[in-house]
């Protein structure tokens, strides 16, 4: 089944509620918080209160994207606020950090995901790809929406599908990053099924029509 999940990144702030009533109205049934600590990316974002602030807001699926360094010191309170998916990326601790940031968001209840930033090969995660719920490659340097997909991002997408299908086939591949109509079916193709899609989706001038279009 494939799935749109329109990132709060590109909601007005100021009105997130009505943003995300609207959203589920339109049929969403994810929502992507992008949590970004100025260290592993040039930019700040969303923390534990909107986690939980949304979980109180909507019963919709959290997928919880963390863009911090070291992560392991942070998911215990992630997982608390209530996210369904959370994902760390491979470039942000050791191996063995990993493995046990990992291991914590499991025992937590929660789904681990995996990302890798555009620069980073699909070898990089795979000694992870067993353990996890989600595999989420970057088509755009993390750090801020409203950038240009990375078609050649395409390969390293096919790659894990094949790899997914091998090891762990129920595993949600994601991509996030110039997620609009056009470059979510070139994604399809590659074997995506969870479709991030920020500021296309929310300046969509209809958005059921825009997620019912990348579900289908
Ligand atoms: C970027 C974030 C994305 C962002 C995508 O670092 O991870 O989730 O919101 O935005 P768009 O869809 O506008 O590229
Ligand atoms: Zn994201």
């Amino acid at each position: 089944m494939y799935i749109v999940a329109p990132s709060l990144l590109a909601a007005d702030p100021m009105h997130m509620e009505r943003d995300v009533k609207m959203l589920e109205s339109a049929g969403a049934k994810w929502f992507h918080v992008d949590v970004m600590d100025g260290q592993f990316v040039p930019n700040f974002s969303f923390g534990y209160s909107t986690v939980s602030s949304l979980r109180k807001t909507t019963d919709r699926v959290l997928d919880v994207h963390l863009m911090i360094d070291r992560p392991l010191r942070y998911v215990e309170q992630f997982c608390k606020a209530g996210s369904d998916y959370l994902t760390v990326h491979v470039e942000a601790d050791t191996p063995e950090n990993i493995e046990k940031t990992l291991d914590k968001i499991a025992e937590m209840g929660v789904k681990p995901g995996i990302s890798v930033k555009p620069n980073t090969p699909a070898s990089a995660i795979e000694r992870y790809l067993k353990k996890c719920a989600l595999v989420l490659v970057m088509t755009v340097e993390p750090g801020f929406g409203g950038q240009s997909f990375m078609e050649h991002m395409m390969p390293k997408l096919k790659a894990l599908k094949a790899r997914l299908q091998e090891v762990n086939p129920a595993c949600r591949l994601e991509v996030d990053g110039g997620v609009d109509m056009t470059t979510a079916q070139i994604c399809k193709q590659s074997g995506a099924d969870v479709f991030v899609a920020g500021s296309a989706c929310l300046k969509a001038p209809d958005k059921k029509a825009f997620i019912e279009a990348i579900e289908a």
